[in-house]
C-alpha cells in the first residue's frame, strides 16, 4: 500500500496505538463526521494549521475559551512571566485572589469562588454543594445539557416523572444515578410536575442557560422565570452552568442577559469555565457566602485539587478577562458574531437551504432546519448527512466549525472581517451544492 501523503492521516494512525480512539476527548475523533481529525501544529489569531501546514479560519476556539483568539501578545507576556516564577507551588498566591476578585465583580450573584481545574470538576462539586448545603440528594437536570462526565450527570430520562435517570455511559452504576431527575429543556408542564412530586427532596436544578450542547439553544425566558421560582419556592439552588456561556455570551455571562428580562434575576450557584481560563486548564464554581461556607475547610462539603488556582493558568485567565473588560469589547465581539450569523442564514437563504441560526455575544449556532429548536428531540430531528456535507464542504475550503450537529461555534476577536466574508463565501458555495436540483 502506498504510504499516505497525509500527515493528519499518518498521525492520526500512531495515535490510535497509544491512545483509545487517537484522541483524549471523544469529539475531536470525527466519529460524527467522518472523515480524519486535523491535528494542530500551531495556531495564531482566527486561525490554526494543520499537520501538512493547512491553514483553517477556526470556530471552536478550543471549545469557547479563546476568546481574543490564539497567541494574543499581553496573555504569552503574562504566561511567559508567570511561568519564569514558577509552574505549581500547591500554596496560595495572591494571584488567586485577584482572579476570584475579577470573576466576582464579573458575576455579582456569586459572593465567593473556588477555583478548579476543569468545568467537569466545578459542575461535579456544585452538585455535592448543592446537596451539601441543603442537605437533600436529589438534582433535576435537562436532556441535551452536558455539565462534564461526574458519574451522577452521565444520565438520561427515565421512563417518567416518577422515575430517576439510566445510565448514558458504563461503568456508572445506576444507584449513582437513581437521584438525577432528568427533564426535557423548555419543558414547563414537567417542570411543574416534577417539583409538584419531588420539591421537598430536591437539592437542586442544574442548567446550560442557553444549551451550546445541543448547538444552541436558549431556555426561554418563561422557563428561566419558573426555573428561579420554584427553586426558591421549595428550597431548591439554582445552578446555573455557565462553562460554556460565562463571560462568553456577555461579560456578566447568561445570568446578565436573562436578568435584562427578569428582573432581580440570580442563580443561586454558578459553574464557570473556558473563557475564565482564557486557553489553560482553569474552571471556577461560586455562589453566596451562606453556600460556600458549607465546604472545606470551613464547612463538611469536600473538595481539593493539586493544581487548582494553578499560577501560570490563573495568570491566563486574569489577563484575558482583563481584556475582554475593555470598553467596547463585547460590542465589537457581538457586532461580528452577528456579521456573520447574517451572512450564513442569507448564504442559505439565497441558495434555498432550510436553515435557522442564533447568536449572543461571541457565541452562535445554526441547524439545517427550518425553525430554531427548543429542546432535544427537535436537535436530534437535523439531518447528520446534510450537517456532515456542510461541515466538510466547509473544511475542504478552510473553515473549521466543530464536528458534531450539536456543538456550538465561537467567534473571537481576532477574526476579521475578510474572515467572516470567507467563511460566508465558502458557505455559500457548499450550499449551493447542498440545494435541491
Ligand atoms: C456547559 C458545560 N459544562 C461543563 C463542561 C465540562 O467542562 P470540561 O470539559 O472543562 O470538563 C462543558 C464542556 O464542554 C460544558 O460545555
Amino acid at each position: 500500500m502506498k504510504p499516505s501523503t497525509d500527515l493528519n492521516e499518518a498521525l492520526m494512525e500512531r495515535a490510535r496505538r497509544v491512545i483509545p480512539g487517537g484522541v483524549n476527548s471523544p469529539v475531536r475523533a470525527f466519529k460524527a463526521v467522518g472523515g480524519t481529525p486535523r491535528f494542530v501544529k500551531r495556531a495564531q489569531g482566527a486561525y490554526f494549521w494543520d499537520a501538512n501546514d493547512q491553514r483553517y479560519i477556526d470556530y471552536i476556539g478550543s471549545w469557547g475559551p479563546m476568546i481574543l483568539g490564539h497567541g494574543h501578545p499581553a496573555v504569552l507576556e503574562a504566561v511567559q512571566k508567570a511561568a519564569t516564577e514558577g509552574f505549581s507551588f500547591g500554596a496560595p498566591t495572591e494571584r488567586e485572589v485577584e482572579l476570584a476578585e475579577e470573576i466576582l465583580s464579573l458575576v455579582p450573584s456569586m459572593e465567593m469562588v473556588r477555583l478548579v481545574s476543569s468545568g467537569t470538576e466545578a459542575g461535579m462539586t456544585a452538585i455535592r454543594l448543592a446537596r451539601g448545603a441543603t442537605g437533600r440528594s436529589k438534582i433535576i437536570k435537562f436532556e441535551g445539557c452536558y455539565h462534564g462526565h461526574a458519574d451522577a450527570l452521565l444520565v438520561k430520562a427515565g421512563s417518567g416523572l416518577a422515575t430517576f435517570g439510566n445510565p448514558t455511559s458504563a461503568g456508572v452504576p445506576p444507584e449513582v444515578v437513581q437521584h438525577t431527575l432528568v427533564l426535557e429543556y423548555n419543558n414547563l408542564a414537567q417542570l411543574e410536575e416534577a417539583f409538584a412530586l419531588h420539591g421537598k427532596e430536591i437539592a437542586g436544578l442544574i442548567i446550560e442557560p442557553i444549551a451550546g450542547n445541543m448547538n444552541f439553544v436558549r431556555a426561554t425566558v418563561e422557563f428561566t422565570r419558573r426555573c428561579r421560582e420554584l427553586c426558591t419556592e421549595h428550597g431548591a439552588l439554582l445552578i446555573y452552568d455557565e462553562v460554556m456561556t460565562g463571560c462568553r455570551v456577555a461579560l456578566g455571562s447568561a445570568q446578565s442577559v436573562y436578568a435584562k428580562h427578569i428582573p432581580g434575576f440570580e442563580p443561586d450557584i454558578t459553574v464557570m469555565g473556558k473563557v475564565i481560563g482564557g486557553g489553560m486548564p482553569l474552571a471556577a464554581f461560586g455562589a453566596k457566602r451562606t453556600v460556600m461556607e458549607h465546604l472545606a475547610p470551613l464547612g463538611s462539603v469536600y473538595q481539593a485539587g493539586t493544581l487548582s488556582g494553578n499560577p501560570v493558568a490563573t495568570a491566563c485567565g486574569l489577563v484575558t478577562l482583563r481584556e475582554i473588560k475593555k470598553p467596547g469589547f463585547f460590542e465589537d465581539l457581538s457586532l461580528k458574531t452577528r456579521s456573520l450569523v447574517d451572512g450564513l442564514k442569507a448564504a442559505a437563504d439565497a441558495e434555498g437551504v432550510p436553515f435557522s441560526i442564533d447568536c449572543e455575544g461571541g457565541m452562535f449556532g445554526f441547524f439545517l432546519l427550518p425553525e430554531l429548536p427548543s429542546n432535544y428531540t427537535q436537535v436530534m430531528k437535523s439531518d447528520s448527512a446534510r450537517f456532515n456535507q456542510l461541515f466538510h464542504g466547509l473544511l475542504d475550503r478552510g473553515v473549521y466549525l466543530a464536528p458534531a450537529l450539536y456543538e456550538a461555534g465561537f467567534v473571537s476577536a481576532a477574526h476579521t472581517d475578510a474572515d467572516i466574508s470567507e467563511t460566508v463565501a465558502a458557505a455559500r458555495d457548499v450550499f449551493r451544492e447542498m440545494a435541491p436540483k
